[in-house]
C-alpha cells in the first residue's frame, strides 16, 4: 500500500520545522533572506510559519497585518519552500484578554488565569471561537491560490482543561446529550455512592480541588468531554479552512506523551497525524532505551490513523526545558530523523529554524544559532541530514506493514489510572504496554498500536494487556478476531468494568469471559520486593506485582503459579475458539517471561522477524508498499555492531549511531 504525498505534487520527504520570521521584522532586508540561503543549505524545503503569531497579524482588534506574510510566502514561493502555515491561535493577543476576560482559562480550583504565556484559553468561549475563526478565514482568503501553501497547522500542542462557567454549561450539554435523563447518568456514575445523585442538570460541575476529586464516572466523562472541546474548537478553526482550500490537508501537533485527550478520537478529524518528538537521548536510560521508547510513540501516533505521519518537531541539539540541556552526540541527529521514518514519518521537521534572540525558549536547539552562519556542528549535520533525505523520495507514502498489533487504550488508561485500588497509582497501564512492545521490538517485528475501537481483521497476532475498560463491541470484535483464526493475548486487569467505569457483574472478563474460557475470581497485589512464579515450559519465572486467581472454564491450563497459597493454579491459558485461539497471562511478570513466551508465540503465529537474531541496541523497521520495501537497520548504542543476514550471507556493520537503508 502506498499513500499519496501529504502535500500535493510533493513527492519528497518534507524537511524543515517551526520558523517565527515576525521576531526579525525589522532586520527582514538581511535575516530574512540569509534564512532563504541557509534553508537551501541545509536541504530544507518546507517551513512552518504563523503559529504564535497573532499579534503581528491582528495587533488591534480587527486590525489585520498580512503584508509581512505576504512577502515572507512570496519569498518562500521563489525558494522552492513549501509553506506549512499556522493558525495562530495558540497564543493569544493581550487586547484580547483585556477586552474579553472570558477568553482565558479557569482552572480546576475556579481561578481564571491571568494573560501571558500561551495555550491559555477558554475554548468555549464564543469570543475566541469567532475571533480564530475570523483570523482563519482571512488566512484561507488570502493565500488560497498562493503556490506556497502546503499544509494548514492549526494551533499548537492542544492540551489542559477550562473549568470556567462557560465550559460547565457546555458540560452539562455534553452530559445530558449523553445520557438523555438524569437517572440515566445517576446510574452511570453509580451516584447512590456518597450521596452523589443530580436532581437537577445545573448542580453537576467539572471534577475540581479542593472538594471535588472526582467520582469516576463523572471523571471519565469529564476527560471525554475534554476531547469533544479539543475537536469542537479543531472544526470551528477548521471549518473555514476546509471551505476555501479544500485540498489544503489540515492537522495540528500532538504529543505522544500526552494522555489528556482521547488521540484516537481526535485522529478522525484530522488530515494527517503530526506529533512533536523529543526523544531524551544520552541520558541515564542509555540511548537503546531510548531508541525503544520513542519507536512505541511513532507506532502509537502513526497507528492513530494507521497511516504515513509527520514528525512535525524534533530538536536538531539540546532542548532548553529538560533539566540538562545535553548536547546530541554526533550522529544523533540523523538517526533521530532517520528513526522516525522508519516508523512511518513523510517528514522529518524541527522546533525551530531560526534561535530567537530572547524568551523563553532563546536557548533551545535550532537549525541556525545565535552565531548565524553555516558553520557549526549542528548545521552541518543538518545539511547532511539534508542531502541523504533527497535521495529518500521512494519511502514517500509507503506504508509500515505489521502482523501483530498492541491495543493501548485512552479510556482504558483513564479508567485504571483513577482506579482506588489494585498498585494505586502504581497500577502502571503505560508502562506495561511498553514492556510487551519490548520484546518485539528487539527481535525487529514491527508491531501497529491500535485501539480497541479499530479493526483487528489484517493482523494475525493481538495483544491487549490490562484491557480494563471494555468499550460496547470491543469484546465482540476481539471474539471474531479470535473465531476467525487470529491468535489473541490478554493479562491480568482485563474486563473490570463497562464504558461507565461500572464493574461487570457475573465474573471478570466480564463480556471476554467466554472468549477466554477462564474466570478470574480474585487479584492479588504484592508488596515491592515480594514475588512469586509463574511456572512454564519445565522454567520458573518470577511474577511480581499483580497475580489474578483464575479458573478454567475450557481454556487448557498451560503455566502454574509456583507459590503462595495459589500453588498449582493457572497463571498461563489458552483457550481454543472457532479457528483461533486467545492466551490469557494472568501475572506480571519479567522481561525473561515475554521474551521467551513471545518468541513462542510469534513462531506458533507464522510471524518472522526479518533477522533470526538482533544485537542489543539495534532495531529493524520496515516499510513497504507491497512491491518495493525499504528495511530500516538502526544502531541506537555508540558501538559498532554486526547484524547477521543468514546463513551464507555477509553480516551487515552498523557504525555507532548508524542507520542503514536497505531498498529493494
Ligand atoms: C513544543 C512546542 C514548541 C516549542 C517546543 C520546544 O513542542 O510546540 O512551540 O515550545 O515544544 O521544545
Ligand atoms: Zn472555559
Amino acid at each position: 500500500m502506498r499513500y499519496p504525498p501529504i502535500v500535493k505534487n510533493m513527492p519528497h520527504i518534507l524537511h524543515g520545522g517551526d520558523y517565527n520570521p515576525e521576531q526579525w521584522i525589522k532586520w527582514k532586508d538581511t535575516i530574512w533572506k540569509e534564512d532563504m540561503r541557509l534553508a537551501k543549505l541545509a536541504g530544507i524545503n518546507t517551513l512552518t510559519v504563523g503559529i504564535f503569531s497573532w499579534t503581528a497579524l491582528e495587533p488591534e482588534e480587527g486590525q489585520y497585518n498580512f503584508s509581512w506574510l505576504d512577502e515572507l510566502m512570496d519569498m518562500f514561493a521563489e525558494n522552492g519552500v513549501a509553506a506549512i502555515v499556522g493558525t495562530p491561535s495558540g497564543a493569544r493577543p493581550a487586547w484580547m484578554s483585556r477586552k474579553y476576560p472570558e477568553v482565558l482559562r479557569v482552572n480546576e480550583s475556579r481561578v481564571r488565569n491571568v494573560h501571558g504565556e500561551r495555550h491559555n484559553h477558554c475554548l468555549s468561549s464564543p469570543v475566541y471561537r469567532e475571533k480564530t475563526m475570523a483570523i482563519n478565514e482571512r488566512l484561507a482568503r488570502r493565500y488560497k491560490d498562493h503556490p506556497a501553501l502546503a499544509v494548514w497547522h492549526v494551533s499548537n500542542e492542544y492540551s489542559g482543561e477550562c473549568h470556567c462557567p462557560l465550559c460547565q454549561v457546555k458540560f452539562r450539554a455534553y452530559l445530558k446529550n449523553r445520557y438523555k435523563t438524569l437517572d440515566a447518568l445517576n446510574e452511570a456514575w453509580w451516584a447512590s455512592f456518597w450521596s452523589a445523585a443530580i436532581t437537577d442538570w445545573d448542580q453537576i460541575e467539572s471534577p475540581g480541588s479542593p472538594g471535588n476529586g472526582g467520582h469516576n464516572g463523572l471523571k471519565l466523562d469529564w476527560r471525554r468531554f475534554t476531547t469533544e472541546q479539543f475537536v469542537d474548537s479543531y472544526l470551528n478553526e477548521t471549518a473555514p479552512l476546509k471551505e476555501i482550500t479544500p485540498d489544503i490537508p489540515c492537522t495540528t501537533n500532538l504529543m505522544a506523551g500526552y494522555t489528556g485527550i482521547d488521540y484516537v478520537r481526535f485522529a478522525e478529524v484530522l488530515d494527517v497525524v503530526s506529533w512533536d518528538s523529543y526523544p531524551q537521548w544520552t541520558s541515564a536510560e542509555g540511548n537503546s532505551e531510548i531508541g525503544l521508547r520513542t519507536s512505541y510513540c511513532h507506532d502509537l501516533m502513526r497507528g492513530l490513523k494507521r497511516k504515513p505521519f509527520m514528525l512535525m518537531e524534533s530538536c536538531p541539539s539540546a532542548t532548553n526545558w529538560r533539566p540538562v540541556a545535553k548536547l546530541h552526540r554526533p550522529g544523533i541527529h540523523k538517526l533521530q530523523s532517520l528513526h522516525a521514518l522508519a516508523h512511518g514519518a513523510d517528514t522529518v521537521q524541527y522546533f525551530q529554524f531560526r534561535k530567537s534572540r530572547g524568551g523563553p525558549e532563546q536557548h533551545h536547539g535550532a537549525v541556525v544559532d545565535h552565531y548565524g552562519g553555516e558553520n557549526t556542528r549542528v548545521f552541518r549535520e543538518i545539511a547532511d541530514l539534508g542531502e541523504r533525505l533527497k535521495g529518500l523520495d521512494d519511502l514517500v507514502g509507503m506504508d509500515t506493514p505489521a502482523e501483530a498489533a498492541l491495543i493501548h487504550d485512552y479510556q482504558t488508561r483513564w479508567a485504571i489510572e483513577d482506579v482506588n485500588g489494585l498498585l494505586q497509582e502504581k497500577t502502571g497501564y503505560g508502562e506495561t504496554l511498553i514492556e510487551h512492545y519490548r520484546a518485539f521490538w528487539k527481535r525487529g517485528i514491527p508491531l501497529d498500536i491500535i485501539d480497541s475501537r479499530q479493526s483487528l481483521e489484517k493482523y494475525r497476532l493481538v495483544i491487549a494487556p490490562m484491557l480494563y475498560l471494555l468499550r460496547e463491541g470491543a469484546a465482540e470484535r476481539i471474539d471474531a478476531f479470535v473465531q476467525s483464526g487470529g491468535i489473541f493475548v490478554a493479562t491480568y486487569a482485563t474486563g473490570y468494568v463497562d464504558e461507565n467505569a461500572l464493574a461487570f457483574l457475573g465474573g471478570f472478563p466480564g463480556p471476554l469471559r467466554k472468549t477466554l474460557g477462564i474466570w478470574c475470581e480474585e487479584i492479588d497485589a504484592l508488596y515491592p520486593g515480594e514475588t512469586n512464579t509463574v511456572e512454564w515450559e519445565g522454567k520458573s519465572y518470577r511474577a511480581f506485582d499483580l497475580c489474578e486467581l483464575i479458573h478454567e472454564e475450557g481454556a487448557q491450563v498451560l503455566g502454574v503459579y509456583g507459590g503462595d497459597f495459589y500453588a498449582g493454579t493457572p497463571a498461563l491459558t489458552v483457550h481454543r475458539r472457532g479457528k483461533g485461539r486467545a492466551y490469557f497471562l494472568a501475572a506480571r511478570t519479567g522481561r525473561d517471561f515475554r521474551d521467551d513466551f513471545y518468541r513462542w508465540l510469534a513462531a506458533e503465529a507464522g510471524i518472522r522477524p526479518r533477522f533470526e537474531e538482533l544485537p542489543e541496541g539495534v532495531s529493524v523497521q520496515v516499510r513497504g508498499d507491497g512491491e518495493e520495501e525499504a528495511v530500516f537497520l538502526m544502531n541506537f548504542t555508540n558501538e559498532k555492531k554486526q547484524v547477521q543476514a543468514g546463513p551464507g550471507k555477509a553480516g551487515i556493520d552498523l557504525e555507532p549511531f548508524e542507520v542503514k537503508i536497505l531498498q529493494s
